[in-house]
């Protein structure tokens, strides 16, 4: 005779039905949408809401709460959200070393940087790519405060920084320079004088970025180890954004060289102010003691053997 054991007492992966009901929670979970996470798994919203409906009667609680419009995970969600990360970030690697194995550069890159970053790192990511055509890449931006939630919460396997956080048990390897310049449009009045002071600079409105922001905080510390007053007349939370604005006149500003190369001598023109450029390093970043997959570790190698691409 056997005799079953209750349900909440049976071990979670004999009260699973599949892998792919799991991925199914988690883009539901990553979405917080039914609609939106049927929309990216190619399926109808009905059989996303069947799989969800079987998934909390096997794990037994339910994994998401509707208040209003809006869908939150219950901490049984989760908690069960936490752990698929885990098991899908192992599957991947595994896939990748079995491939490795097998002779083939497959896998995927999951790499997310500071908005500024991303100015900087499709050509890395070009010749990357160029080098192994069957490795897929997903690239994630976000600006500096929402680029360390993502590590805290590990959603990737490579962040890009050039203020890494001090605060988090990380290894942050060097790659490239990222000097901050003073940027003005073609026509201003101060361009074509050399040697300028930060005081000279006082009379013109300035444009800068958003609290959060690497680029921000950047400035924020020179202006306290120089003493510089700083009184923004625009805070805006994009490079590009800023970029337009500064050429249709509205200010000055401060951004790194890369996210303007392309429009300098042009549209727009680095100024020649003293103590300029504030240095800053790119560094590429992941948790300490973080088991990366086979793709991970060949980027890190691959950056660290390149010269800046021009
Ligand atoms: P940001 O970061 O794009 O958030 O300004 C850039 C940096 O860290 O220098």
């Amino acid at each position: 005779m056997s005799i079953e054991k209750p349900r909440t007492l049976r071990r979670l992966h004999t009260r699973l039905a599949s892998f792919r009901q799991l991925e199914v929670f988690l883009t539901v979970a990553e979405h917080l949408s039914v609609g939106a996470a049927a929309q990216s798994l190619h399926l109808a919203q009905p059989t996303v809401s069947t799989q969800l409906g079987r998934l909390a009667d096997q794990v037994g609680m339910p994994l998401f709460e509707q208040l209003g419009r809006r869908l939150y995970l219950t901490p049984a969600g989760e908690c069960l959200q936490a752990g698929c990360r885990e098991i899908f970030e192992a599957l991947a690697r595994t896939d990748m070393q079995l491939s490795r194995l097998a002779g083939a550069q497959t896998g995927c890159l999951r790499i997310a940087s500071v908005t500024t970053a991303k100015s900087l790192l499709p050509a890395y990511l070009g010749r990357f790519s160029a080098t192994y055509p069957d490795i897929d890449i997903e690239f994630q931006i976000a600006n500096r405060d929402a680029l360390i939630a993502r590590l805290k919460e590990n959603r990737d396997e490579l962040y890009v920084f050039s203020h890494p956080p001090t605060e988090l048990d990380i290894v942050a390897e060097p790659f490239a320079d990222n000097p901050l310049i003073v940027v003005a449009p073609a026509d201003h009045p101060l361009v074509g004088r050399s040697g300028l002071h930060w005081e000279d600079l006082a009379a013109f409105p300035f444009l800068i970025r958003e609290t959060g922001s690497g680029t921000r905080l950047s400035l924020e510390k020179a202006c306290r180890e120089y003493a510089w007053s700083l009184k923004p007349r625009m805070t805006i939370a994009s490079n590009e954004a800023i970029r337009a604005c500064v050429m249709s006149g509205l200010g000055l500003t401060v951004l790194s060289r890369h996210a303007v190369a392309d429009e300098l001598g042009r549209r727009l023109v680095e100024l020649d102010v003293a103590d300029f450029p504030l240095r800053n390093t790119w560094y590429v970043v992941h948790w300490r003691g973080k088991a990366l997959s086979p793709v991970a570790r060949e980027f890190l190698a691959f950056l660290q053997e390149r010269e800046t691409p021009a």
